[in-house]
């Protein structure tokens, strides 16, 4: 019997690539994508933990989606980050769900859907038996696109004080290289011309000696493959292995995200990041070194608890001494068992709105200013799929900038230059070279 599934996905790509992987666990037993949850007879949140209410989020969302379980039996489950962290809360204030499953139990959601109905009652899997779940999800098997998602790592062990990312998906574990290698292979086989290597923090790859930058190495091999990505990464972990290979790989793209958080020595320490500002000045110097062409993105942190105004130009000031190509801000949010959310000085909402904006404001400007500056010049561009007009194509440059162009569909999947004519916030426009 044909049945449906929807799936909704908050986050990071890492829940895009676990959301595919959901379906593909439930395929066999007869679930094809649902248009919607109104047309759905299971629905999957797949939830985010990192900032914010998002707790609350699920509970409203889970409001709005109870009365398709009581008036159609809709099968409903909780999974990801909130569900990992907040399972038991969850049951409790939503009985009506069926599953709650944590990011490490994926591949057993068919059997989970078979109790769930059997029991009429819940379902919780929090466990963390974290090799498992790569060894039993079945590899993609939809086709893939141009670019393509490869999750190599998870979890983190690096216990940031603002971050519930060590106890939402747990200790660090690397995918054996040779199963990374297998389904990139089959990814590249399938289509795929540009593959991003995932992880919570994907340059502590340590599942080929050698590390990520060993890793590159083995994956630039691939014939087929134009172009390796990863994503994301911590400034203590890149080796020189990694250095290396930005120097010498040129399938690896000259785009960089190396999140920071903040510029200001006394707030890294109490982030617990390990780091000064200076030692990523310095590491960004020898990035560029390796790689001159090599633009960067950060992401930073306002108003984490003490930050004082001096802290918060040292931030700015780092800043403008890189010059970013790009960057995702936020403020301080504190999570429930974090260290930091325990610390006295919260910084009162108003600051952390004005700060914000006012980091924001210098981020927009030197991504401008990133953008025009390839204006009249030629780029490569992978063209991944039609553009918003008739007869166009859009695809990204090297930078990960987004690039549409006249051009006609055979170049899809292709690696073409193009000149840049002009440049938007956030896409530039070409012609074909
Ligand atoms: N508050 C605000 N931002 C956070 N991030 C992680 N935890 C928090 C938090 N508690 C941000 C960090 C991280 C990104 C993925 O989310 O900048 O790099
Ligand atoms: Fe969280 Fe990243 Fe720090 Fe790990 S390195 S604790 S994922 S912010």
């Amino acid at each position: 019997m044909s049945k449906k599934l929807y799936i909704k996905t908050y986050g990071c790509q890492m829940n895009v690539y676990d959301s595919a992987r959901m379906a593909e666990v439930l395929a066999p037993l007869g679930y094809a994508p649902a248009e919607s949850p109104e047309a759905a007879d299971m629905v999957i949140l797949n939830t985010c933990h990192i900032r914010e209410k998002a707790a609350e989020k699920v509970f409203s969302e889970l409001g709005r989606l109870r009365p398709l379980k009581e008036q159609r039996g809709t099968v409903l489950a909780v999974a990801g980050c909130v569900a990992q962290a907040e399972g038991a809360e969850i049951i409790r204030r939503a009985p009506f769900v069926d599953i709650v499953l944590g990011p490490q139990t994926y591949h057993r959601l068919p059997e989970m859907v078979a109790r769930a109905s059997r029991a009429g009652g819940h379902v919780l899997e929090t466990d963390f038996p974290a090799e498992e779940k790569f060894d039993h999800l079945p590899e993609t098997k939809a086709a893939p696109g141009v670019t393509a998602f490869l999750t190599i790592q998870e979890g983190c062990d690096k216990f940031c004080s603002f971050c519930v990312v060590p106890y939402t998906r747990g200790a660090e574990y690397s995918r054996p290289a040779e199963d990374v290698l297998r389904e990139a292979r089959r990814l590249v086989e399938g289509g795929a011309r540009e593959l991003t290597l995932l992880g919570q923090n994907v340059n502590a790859y340590h599942g080929i000696e050698g590390g990520l930058g060993a890793l590159v190495r083995r994956l630039a091999e691939i014939e087929g493959l134009a172009r390796i990505r990863y994503t994301t990464s911590h400034p203590r972990d890149v080796d020189e292995g990694l250095l290396a290979a930005h120097a010498e790989v040129p399938k690896l793209m000259p785009f960089l995200h190396l999140p920071v958080q903040s510029g200001s020595d006394r707030i890294l320490e109490a982030m617990n990041r390990k780091h000064k500002a200076d030692d990523y000045r310095r590491l960004v110097d020898r990035l560029r070194t390796a790689r001159p062409d090599l633009a960067l993105s950060s992401d930073f942190i306002v108003g984490f608890p003490g930050e004082s105004d001096a802290d918060f130009e040292a931030t700015l000031r780092l800043i403008r001494d890189i010059g970013f190509a790009q960057a995702f801000s936020f403020k301080y949010s504190p999570r429930p068992g974090t260290p930091a959310a325990a610390l006295e000085a919260q910084v009162p909402e108003a600051i952390k709105e004005e700060r914000l904006a006012v980091l924001q404001r210098l981020l927009a400007e030197q991504q401008a200013q990133f953008n025009a500056a390839t204006v009249g010049r030629t780029v490569e561009v992978l063209f991944e799929k039609e553009g918003r007009h008739p007869g166009q194509l859009a695809g990204r440059s090297p930078w990960l900038q987004a690039v549409h162009a006249p051009a006609p569909p055979d170049l899809l999947g292709r690696v073409v230059p193009v000149r840049i004519a002009s440049a938007g916030r956030n896409s530039l426009a070409g012609v074909l070279a």
